[in-house]
């Protein structure tokens, strides 16, 4: 039987007029989507300003939208204002350039790869030990998410682009927050508040001059010097067009260097203040992963081939992507008439997947809230379906940087915890804030406590 007009679509809040709930996603847009899934379920209809929006939790639906028919959906208009700023590079293209750019980027992440990138990620995290030797010794506390962020923007330059950008780190660190901030906060805004000339625009355009200078200097540099090294940059400027034998247009090549280096380090190093917020609060989990490294690794350097033999440590990060994704939310729109779960999805409509809301679920995650690594043993992922748990999204159009970012982050989590354990300054009022990434706001204070040398499985000692 037809359904009627109305009942073609799943139930869901009704909003404004006009507007639907278009004003609260502005205002909250995690808690709408949460209160959405818990009281309307897996398929909820919201109205957003002049689109029909779905938000999907049940993880077949998931695996429609961004695998099985992926051909339908494209990156959803919330990706024009990324696509504005930091261009057309892999994460906002589509089709044919995308295509092309994805097959070329490939490669640059395959494990020889990866097993050379270790080493460096490695000594990338020597290098702020040594740093936090200094600091830790004063007692002084230090701002974690800082320290990440810079940990993780070093290793992506070394690793892609084979360079370390000196003083012009300071560029990237200042002028990040300010773009990741201003793209988050006027994702659902009309055009015109974002082409005004009003102070928050002039920042954010200011800062996307200054990053883009920056990104402009590692290609130049590199074109001077005509150095050819294994890796992602060697490989965006080698690439010819089969049919014409041109090379990427320098516009192309500046989208996705400034994808790379923005998409490659921002997400771990939240990935890592997270895993970190909630070690301090259970330290009894936090010693399991220090006595794993004191285990498998002791006291020389962590390698690549270590890996394998930390399931503990991997779990801990598996699970703090799980309650803090760092990309909190994405969005497809179908290019032409769908149906999911018996339910039309017209053309034009958008599909929300906002794996902070999908990985809170009760029936997929039991106590969703509590914080606890075991989800992640072999017999319990093995009874989950795939799309329940997605952090690095899933289908084609998944993270091209997962192994990298869990390599990353099982090896810096390995070093730290050989030398240190991270306590937070208490008192503070720490909450998620959803920009394009999931951020803790106000930030992260931390105190490093040393452990004692030469056992990482021992009770660590407090530096007075
Ligand atoms: C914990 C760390 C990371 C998380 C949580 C994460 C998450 C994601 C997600 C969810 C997507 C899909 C977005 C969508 O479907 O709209 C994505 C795409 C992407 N990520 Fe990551 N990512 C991480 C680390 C990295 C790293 C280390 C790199 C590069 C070195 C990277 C590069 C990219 C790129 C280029 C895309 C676009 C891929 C495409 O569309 O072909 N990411 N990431």
């Amino acid at each position: 039987m037809a359904r009627s007009d109305s009942s073609r679509y799943p139930p869901g809040p009704r909003g404004y007029p006009f507007l639907g709930v278009l004003p609260h996603l502005r205002a909250n847009p995690i808690r709408t989507f949460l209160d959405a899934a818990d009281r309307y379920g897996d398929l909820v209809h919201l109205k957003a300003g002049p689109y029909h929006g779905f938000l999907l939790t049940d993880p077949a639906h998931i695996r429609h939208v961004l695998q099985d028919n992926a051909r339908n959906y494209h990156k959803s208009p919330l990706y024009d204002r990324l696509r504005d700023n930091i261009g057309n590079g892999l994460l906002t293209s589509e089709d044919a350039l995308w295509l092309r750019q994805r097959r070329l980027a490939q490669p640059a992440f395959h494990c020889p790869r990866l097993i050379a990138m270790a080493e460096a990620m490695v000594a990338c995290t020597e290098q702020m030990l040594q740093r936090w030797d200094r600091t830790a010794s004063i007692g002084e506390p230090v701002d974690l998410v800082a320290e990440m962020m810079a940990l993780t923007q070093a290793i992506i330059v070394r690793t892609m682009f084979s360079t370390d950008l000196g003083e012009a780190a300071e560029v990237v660190n200042r002028t990040w927050p300010v773009i990741n901030r201003r793209i988050g906060e006027t994702f659902w805004a009309t055009k015109l508040e974002t082409t005004l000339p009003l102070p928050a625009n002039r920042r954010f355009w200011r800062a996307l001059g200054e990053l883009e200078a920056v990104v402009y200097r590692i290609i130049a540099e590199r074109r001077r010097s005509g150095r050819d090294e294994p890796d992602l940059l060697s490989m965006f400027l080698s690439a010819r067009d089969d049919e014409t034998g041109a090379g990427m247009s320098d516009r192309q090549l500046r989208d996705e260097v400034v994808t790379m280096l923005l998409a490659g380090h921002e997400t771990t190093s939240l990935a890592l203040s997270w895993t970190y917020y909630l070690l301090a609060q259970h330290p009894e989990i936090e010693r399991g992963i220090a006595e794993e490294v004191g285990r498998v690794i002791g006291d020389r350097r962590p390698s690549f081939a270590d890996l394998d033999k930390l399931p503990r440590t991997r779990r801990v990060i598996e699970e703090s992507l799980r309650l803090y994704p760092p990309a909190w939310g994405f969005s497809r729109q179908a290019l032409r008439d769908d149906e999911i779960g018996g339910y039309h999805i017209p053309k034009g409509a958008l599909t929300f997947v906002i794996p902070f809301v999908v990985h809170r679920r009760p029936k997929l995650w039991p106590e969703p809230e509590r914080f606890d690594p075991e989800r992640f043993a072999p017999e319990q992922e093995a009874a989950r379906h795939r799309f329940a748990y997605i952090p690095f999204g899933g289908g084609p159009r998944g993270c091209i940087g997962n192994h990298f970012a869990m390599a990353e982050a099982m090896l810096i989590v390995a070093g730290i915890a050989q030398r240190y354990r991270i306590e937070l300054v208490p008192g503070q009022n720490i909450r998620a804030e959803p920009l394009i990434t999931l951020r803790p706001s106000p930030g992260i204070r931390a105190i490093l406590v040393k452990r004692a040398s030469g056992d990482a499985s021992s009770r660590p000692r407090a530096v007075s």
